[in-house]
């Protein structure tokens, strides 16, 4: 029950989400380990956020490679280097390629800020917002090779706070905080 399970948290931004599952790992909540943050963005600020916490980042910018299993190809190397069980999407912005799919089967799990299948891909909330509902929410769910696609593994649904993305972004983000790291807990003790 100590073997922590050693994950890979994938991000292209700002990395809110990272520091969340850093600091769940950090405190006991999550039996894991974050071995690693990948990111195809060179300036994403979560790599900012696991210099802080001494978690290495490899930064992977696609078009220096031929191709997208070439690309996938050099991440799965370093992943099979720090042993990584299982990759955590957490705002990377990329769709995962057949080299990652068939090296973790059922073993890679995203988190999208909308209740899927509405409003999948970029700028959900945006969508949302846009569409004009009054309740959105936040999806934890297993990648397949769809974009936000596979299946459903929890779901909360949030406010949408006075038709405004700031406001609304805000709320949806206090609840991924907590709703993806009791997921994965979840996950990881089956
Ligand atoms: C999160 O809201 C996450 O759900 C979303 O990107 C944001 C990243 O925020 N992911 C997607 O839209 C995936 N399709 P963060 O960088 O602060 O963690």
């Amino acid at each position: 029950m100590n073997n922590k399970v050693k994950i890979a948290v994938f991000a292209s931004g700002s990395g809110s989400n990272f520091s969340a599952l850093a600091e769940a790992c950090k405190n006991g909540e999550l039996n894991a380990e974050i071995v690693l943050l990948v990111t195809n963005k060179p300036d994403a600020y979560a790599i900012e956020r696991a210099k802080k916490v001494g978690i290495s980042a490899l930064v992977v910018p696609p078009k220096s490679f031929e191709s997208k299993d070439a690309y996938e190809q050099a991440i799965l190397s370093a992943l099979q280097e720090s042993e990584v069980e299982w990759i955590v999407l957490a705002g990377y912005m990329r769709l995962i390629g057949p080299v990652l799919l068939s090296a973790y089967p059922s073993k890679i799990i995203n988190i999208h800020p909308s209740l899927l299948p509405s409003f999948p891909g970029k700028d959900a909330i945006g969508q949302a917002i846009a569409h004009g509902v009054k309740v959105t929410g936040v999806t934890v769910h297993l990648v397949d090779a769809g974009m936000d696609t596979g299946p459903i593994i929890a779901q909360h649904a949030v406010d949408v706070v006075d038709g405004d993305v700031e406001k609304t972004t805000e709320a949806i983000h206090a609840v991924e905080h907590y709703l993806y790291k009791d997921a994965l807990s979840e996950l990881f003790s089956r």
